[in-house]
């Protein structure tokens, strides 16, 4: 089977071409604006959707009449941009006469985490712009072990770059920085049970511009956010007891995140994987995968169960391609 996935649920507007086997094409587009304005994003995936759609088809030698079914991130997500994918999507499904199947974006990052490396059954340590999760399969769901009680580090992150005035995005740029910094400052580390909380550490991280070189700013930082996900990572293997843990998301490609999660797997002798970069970040290939699989296990819907879901949690979803 082909299944053509489209991803518009922040930033990034992909479209990938699978089968069960492999990725035929992983195309993107990514909204560079400062911060993301909801309405200029999805002016900007609606703008970019045919060229984005027309390269993948090109790059995986795939017709559109070639294709057996269509899904979409149908949340969670912001809103206009959602629904910038979720008519293309509705479009093309009318159009082809092919089944539409709407996916969860988190659970998303978990199947093709999984198809992309040997992690079968891990805890899953979602990092992005929007989301800091941690997440594991426990009787038939996706179950959140922890998650950031306000924003995302990648979130963080990026107001942080934004103001030491960095080119966003920003993340290359503060990992340089994290490699520089030398000198630990004091800020606070807030853990709440299996929950964290960064515009605390971002606050008082933003008081010592100015006073405190801007690597060890930086560094102090990154270090205190990473500290917190990877502590109640390594608590989350050991509660489910789990031997895998699975990095993803835009933050992933964080050398030092890596670094952090590979020296606790080692500790623990549980094993880490990271699939590549293409793959961690919001692209459409995971959602065509995603869609396939649930569509191998029996899902179907209706044009009338399509409409977004913005604030669509991990653990509302019905796992039905998992034993
Ligand atoms: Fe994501």
């Amino acid at each position: 089977m082909i299944s053509l996935g489209i991803e518009s649920t922040a930033h990034t507007l992909g479209v990938g071409i699978v089968n069960e086997k492999e990725v035929l094409a992983n195309e993107s587009s990514v909204y560079s604006g400062k911060g993301i304005h909801p309405r200029k994003a999805a002016d900007h995936h609606a703008d970019v959707l045919k060229n984005v759609l027309d390269s993948a088809l090109k790059k995986s030698n795939v017709s559109l009449e070639d294709l057996d079914m269509i899904s979409f991130s149908q949340g969670p997500g912001i809103g206009p941009c959602l629904r910038i994918g979720a008519t293309a999507a509705r479009t093309l499904s009318l159009r082809l006469k092919i089944p539409i199947i709407g996916v969860n974006h988190c659970v998303s990052h978990i199947e093709i985490g999984k198809f992309a490396t040997e992690a079968k059954d891990p805890v899953t340590l979602y990092v992005s712009g929007g989301n800091t999760q941690i997440i594991a399969y426990v009787a038939k769901r996706y179950r959140i072990f922890g998650e950031t009680l306000d924003i995302g580090i990648g979130n963080m992150q990026d107001i942080f770059g934004r103001t030491l005035e960095l080119k966003f995005p920003c993340g290359k740029e503060i990992d340089i920085l994290v490699a520089h910094g030398k000198k630990y400052l004091h800020l606070p580390y807030t853990i709440k049970g299996m929950d964290f909380s960064f515009t605390g550490v971002l606050t008082e991280a933003l008081k010592y511009i100015e006073k405190e070189k801007k690597e060890d700013i930086a560094f102090s930082l990154m270090e205190t956010a990473f500290s917190t996900v990877v502590e109640a990572s390594e608590r989350a293997l050991a509660h489910t007891g789990k031997k895998e843990l699975l990095l993803t998301g835009g933050i992933a490609a964080s050398p030092r995140l890596r670094e952090m999660c590979e020296i606790m797997c080692d500790e623990r002798e549980n094993k880490f994987y990271v699939p590549p970069f293409d793959l961690c970040r919001d692209n459409g290939a995971m959602i065509a995968y995603h869609g396939l699989i649930e569509y191998k296990s029996g899902k179907r819907m209706k044009l009338e169960d399509t409409v977004v879901k913005q604030k669509w949690r991990t653990d509302e979803v019905e796992v039905t391609w998992l034993s």
